[in-house]
């Protein structure tokens, strides 16, 4: 399959053909001369293939673009100690969340509408994340059945991210339905009572075609396209108190995707949460909070070990992973990149960014004398004075 090229199906966007591709790009798309070696290829390759406006969607920040920017210049600011003459013959990336093995400290971060940069979007990455043996969390906005995810990579270790509903019945329908199809853990983005100011989104007009989103989420009105920024059907009333009634209707792990502050961390504990992923929605949403590495470690030391935590925001390379694990986070997500992947070559794309990463991971390891990935502590890492 190639990418979502002139399909003429609703949702799909409009891609640049090969022929008109400037002679750099045709080389890179067609063969083995010029391979992807780095995510940031993927990301010029995706933004050279991609409409403005999917591009722009993709990778558009919150206002100013500040934290955006911030979330991968913090991981430069972090300088690695590497320990020598440890024999790392043998390294092994493997470790466990909520007690699920995989293959490396690496997942995919939740992010909808896939269809709109591949004809089979979710299904392609589900595929993907299985092959990889990761953990891939799909998004609310999935443009993909949950049914037909599931059964497309019914061995892949997979989480359900729930944007709260106004409408409860349908939160606990949706949880319910995740549940049985086999869904290991329930992610409650806690960052997003309502969508924040992308300006690029604005100045497209951006309109997404809701005939891509879950015919549940759909209103009748709503059902052919409106503005994203006003498609918010987030409860913005939902508070600390209402995650007992998310605990009392599923027997899933609950995590909160979003966290950014110890007193926050200290009340998810209070809460019986089980994990916490610091995020700050890629840049996506509130403006000028800090990096997520940057407030990694507040959260770490505010959980005290009661639960997991883990990172997403600004992972481009192995050396990232190794530094967000040193600083204490059980395993790192990734947003965009693995869109870039999926815009590539679907499931194939996808499949070559995580390995890549994964790869690059290997390496961090070897080269900082790290042999299993509970070695991988503090003493990694040194802030540079730059
Ligand atoms: C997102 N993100 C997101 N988060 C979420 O909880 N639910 C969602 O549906 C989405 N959708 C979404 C779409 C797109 C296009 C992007 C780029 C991001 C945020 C996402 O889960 C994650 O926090 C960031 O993308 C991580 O940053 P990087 O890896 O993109 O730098």
């Amino acid at each position: 399959m190639s990418p979502a090229t002139s399909s003429g199906k609703p949702g799909f966007q409009q891609l640049p053909l090969d022929t008109t591709l400037p002679r750099d790009w045709k080389t890179l798309a067609s063969g083995p001369e010029m391979p992807l070696v780095c995510l940031t290829d993927f990301q010029a390759y995706a933004q050279e293939h991609l409409s403005k406006s999917t591009w722009d969607f993709i990778e558009g920040g919150a206002d100013e673009c500040f934290t955006h920017d911030d979330n991968m210049a913090a991981f430069k600011k972090i300088r690695l100690r590497p320990r020598y003459l440890r024999d790392v013959q043998e390294v092994d990336t493997r470790t466990a969340v909520q007690g699920e093995e995989i293959t490396a400290p690496i997942g995919i971060a939740p992010t909808g509408f896939h269809c709109l940069v591949w004809p089979d979007g979710e299904m392609s990455t589900a595929r993907a994340a299985q092959a990889a043996g990761i953990c891939y969390i799909t998004s609310t906005y999935a443009s993909c059945p949950f049914e037909d995810i599931a059964a497309t990579a019914p061995r892949g270790l997979k989480w359900f991210q729930l944007y709260m509903q106004p409408d409860r019945q349908l939160n606990k329908q949706l949880v319910q339905r995740a549940e049985s199809l086999g869904f290991k853990a329930l992610v409650i983005t806690v960052d997003a009572p309502k969508i924040g100011n992308r300006r690029r989104d604005f100045r497209n007009q951006l309109n997404l075609k809701m005939n891509l989103l879950l015919k549940d989420l759909r209103s009748p009105k709503e059902r052919y396209s409106m503005p994203y920024f006003q498609m918010s059907p987030i409860d913005s009333s939902f508070c600390w108190n209402d995650l007992s009634w998310l605990q009392s209707i599923s027997r899933l792990p609950i995590i909160l995707k979003g966290i950014l502050t110890k007193e926050d961390a200290e009340l998810a504990v209070k809460h019986n949460v089980h994990g916490i992923i610091v995020s700050n929605h890629g840049g996506r949403q509130l403006d000028d909070v800090p990096a997520s590495i940057d407030a990694l470690t507040e959260v770490v030391a505010a959980v005290k070990g009661k639960m997991e935590v883990y990172l997403d925001g600004g992972i481009r390379t192995g050396n990232d992973v190794l530094k967000a694990l040193a600083l204490g986070a059980k395993c790192v997500f990734l947003g965009r990149p693995v869109l870039w992947g999926l815009a590539y070559k679907g499931e194939h794309g996808v499949e070559e960014v995580l390995n890549l990463i994964k790869n690059e991971f290997h390496t961090s390891m070897t080269l900082t004398g790290c042999r299993s990935v509970a070695e991988i502590n503090q003493d990694l890492v040194q802030f540079s004075r730059l």
